[in-house]
């Protein structure tokens, strides 16, 4: 038995594991529950492969009895749970939905799904797996020369965002150790690949570019992130559904440290292949710093290669490339992207401010 609630399927990752899911597991079905944020859209979930074993629902993690009623109408025993606010630059903006979200929508599902499973007992609780997906970010900031974060670095979150998925990361580990709620967690580094929204920094470094619209910067652009290919990172998760321990953290890596600058001078050269002319490197520009910039992240992936096998598949190059030509072949989606209402608002909202430091 495997019916899967997926939440935040319509974003980024979710809606790229939806896609893994069925094309990779023939016994699940999927209950889709998003809110359809600015983030999230019906876009990325098109042409799935075998519909009929996905079901779509437009609603909040928030709804504590809308979580019940699907959990129990549809025999609920695995839920993963991605939705989230996601963007760090909105969380410095205006945090109060990140709390709302991140971690009141956390708690609304570990409780209704101890209800459910615990109480209830809707599905034999030895099939039921809630998988919490959180992020690096909640180890704070690296310096150049420290080891990478593993799964005993002590929390230290530094932005609005980090510390909404920290406590939520705090929340369902409790679920586990107070009540037997059968938790896991992987904690992974930034992602990227198709369907990512154009905010974050590859797909709006693409978007512009394509654009020949300024690529900004932020600061000195030494800051350095682990980048992890979006289908490297849904399968790890996967493996954590099928073999990992429960009450455990995974952390999930990409194995590729790039200072944000050489990766938007990579991503100029391959959009000088694609699309020639003059060279994109002249479209950078640095731009006033983040407040409270991590520095840098980095992870170590051990665990989860000893315990479950999983290591990256994607090196950067070929990802970026992968990647780039993906948002080169979807017009029409960066284009419904552009004009859904919003978008040009938080463009100019983020960056209007910031205005050019040095070129
Ligand atoms: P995203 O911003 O692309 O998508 C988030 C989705 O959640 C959207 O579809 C949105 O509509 C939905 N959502 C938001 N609030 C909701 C609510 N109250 N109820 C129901 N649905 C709601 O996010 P993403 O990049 O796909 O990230 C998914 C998860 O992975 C998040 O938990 C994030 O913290 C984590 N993560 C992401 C990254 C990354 O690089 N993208 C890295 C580490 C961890
Ligand atoms: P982002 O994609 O927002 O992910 P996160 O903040 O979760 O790591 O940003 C990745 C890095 O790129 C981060 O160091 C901030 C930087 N950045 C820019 O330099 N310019 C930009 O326009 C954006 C969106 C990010």
């Amino acid at each position: 038995m495997k019916n899967m609630l997926i939440t935040g399927g319509a974003g980024f990752i979710g809606a790229n594991f939806t896609r893994y899911i069925l094309q990779n597991d023939p016994q699940a079905q999927i209950v889709n529950l998003d809110l359809l944020t600015y983030a999230g859209s019906l876009e990325n979930l098109r042409d799935l492969p075998d519909e009929s074993r996905y079901t779509f629902v437009n609603g909040d993690i928030c709804d504590r009895e809308l979580i019940g009623r699907l959990i129990n109408d549809h025999a609920i025993n695995i839920i993963v749970h991605f939705a989230a606010e996601t963007h760090v630059d909105r969380s410095i903006f205006g945090p109060s939905t990140f709390v709302q979200t991140n971690v009141i929508g956390a708690f609304t599902l570990l409780d209704a799904a101890r209800k459910a499973w615990l109480e209830d007992k809707v599905v034999p609780v030895e099939q039921a797996r809630f998988h919490h997906i959180s992020t690096d970010e909640v180890f704070g900031s690296l310096q150049p020369e420290d080891p990478p974060f593993s799964e005993t670095t002590p929390y230290a979150p530094r932005s609005p965002y980090a510390a909404s998925k920290a406590s939520s990361d705090h929340l369902a580990l409790a679920y586990h150790h107070t009540y037997g709620l059968p938790v896991t967690i992987t904690n992974c580094s930034n992602n990227y690949g198709p369907y990512q929204f154009p905010e974050k920094l590859i797909p709006l470094m693409i978007a512009n570019a394509l654009e020949r619209k300024p690529l900004p910067v932020y600061g000195d652009g030494q800051q350095i992130r682990d980048w992890l290919h979006v289908e490297d990172h849904c399968e790890a998760i996967y493996r954590v559904l099928q073999n990992g321990r429960l009450g455990e953290t995974y952390l999930v890596g990409g194995d590729n440290q790039t200072r944000n600058l050489d990766l938007v001078q990579t991503l100029c050269a391959i959009m000088d292949e694609v699309r020639p002319g003059a060279p994109h490197t002249d479209l950078i520009r640095f731009v006033p710093d983040r407040p409270g910039h991590d520095r840098r992240y980095a992870i170590d992936a051990s665990k989860i290669h000893a315990e479950l096998g999983w290591a990256p598949r994607h090196n950067l190059r070929d990802g970026l490339r992968q990647t780039v030509q993906w948002y080169l072949d979807h017009p029409q989606w960066i284009e419904a992207i552009r004009d859904q209402g919003g978008y040009q608002d938080w463009i100019e909202r983020n960056y209007a401010q910031r205005t050019e430091e040095r070129s």
